[in-house]
């Protein structure tokens, strides 16, 4: 019997998750389908019944989601029950079980382009869901130095407060991260600044990056932000957030089928959706 995915979220129209994985059921030559579902914050609870009783296989969730649906869930794994956030769920005999492939979508999505970042000063800029995954799973891999900068600075502060792996951490306000960009190795951009219609606005200056640090920015529309368009001005290697994207729904995919998928395809199907 074909097996049912899908993503729940609000708004879900405009999600590329349905064609990036429909793409990966047909190559694989599995009888599988992935659908959108538009699912309203009250009611969240009911749709996860709804799909429970169906048999869904497996399933994403989007905003405004990734936090509530933990008491739905039949089991939660470690590292997404530290970060407070899921993003995919697998049906394992009616039992749902649920991960956050966020932060480590991004990782392994960073890591194809610039590898060994354990020994590594990192600046994550943002302190929303994002950056949270980004950081647990860096602090958890161990990485050498996990800076927040943030504008509001005692949401960075909660983060490494709330954080279980022990990481070598400060936190800054946008103006003194600024003064000190020279020490990163890795500066990454997740606060929305940079998206439409904030398109020509930096999150901070780049006025002190070095040419040796690698700049990458969660966004991926557009492809290139201002940050990046600065950052490469000034020499620097970027990375857009094609990868943490891509990245995030092969994992999504391997946990549903023991598949790890092929990211190029993957990419070269969200470039098309792009246009
Ligand atoms: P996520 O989807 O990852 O949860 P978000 O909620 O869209 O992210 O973004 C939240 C982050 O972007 C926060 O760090 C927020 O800063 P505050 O904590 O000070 O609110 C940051 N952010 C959003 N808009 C911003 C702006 N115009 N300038 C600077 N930071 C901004």
């Amino acid at each position: 019997m074909k097996k049912l995915f899908a993503v729940l979220g609000d708004p879900i129209a405009h999600s590329m998750s349905p064609a990036m994985h429909n793409d990966l059921f047909s190559i694989y030559g599995m009888d599988a389908h992935y659908h959108p579902f538009h699912v309203k914050r009250g009611s969240l609870e009911e749709a996860i019944k709804g799909l429970k009783a169906i048999g869904i296989a497996g399933f994403n969730i989007t905003v405004p989601h990734k936090e509530t649906i933990i008491p739905l869930l039949d089991e939660i794994d470690p590292l997404a029950k530290s970060i407070g956030a899921v993003n995919t769920v697998v049906n394992v005999n009616g039992k749902l079980i649920g991960y956050n492939t966020d932060g480590s979508g991004y990782v392994k999505g960073l890591i194809e382009e610039f590898p060994l970042i354990n020994d590594k000063n990192v600046l994550i800029i943002g302190a929303g869901g994002a950056a949270r995954a980004i950081y647990f799973t860096m602090a958890e891999a161990g990485v050498r130095r996990v800076d927040i900068s943030n504008r509001t600075v005692s949401k960075a502060e909660v983060i490494v407060e709330e954080c279980p792996y022990a990481a070598n951490s400060n936190v800054y306000g946008m103006n003194e991260a600024e003064n000190i960009l020279g020490e990163y190795d890795l500066i990454i951009q997740t606060t929305p600044k940079g998206m439409a219609p904030d398109s020509f606005e930096l999150p901070l200056s780049l006025h002190n990056l070095n040419r040796d640090t690698f700049v990458s920015d969660i966004i991926y529309n557009p492809l290139e932000t201002k940050f990046l368009g600065e950052a490469k001005k000034k020499g620097a290697r970027i990375q857009n957030g094609l990868n943490m994207f891509v990245f995030q729904g092969a994992l999504a995919f391997e946990k549903w089928t023991g598949i790890f998928p092929e990211t190029s395809r993957m990419k070269a199907n969200i470039l098309t959706q792009l246009g």
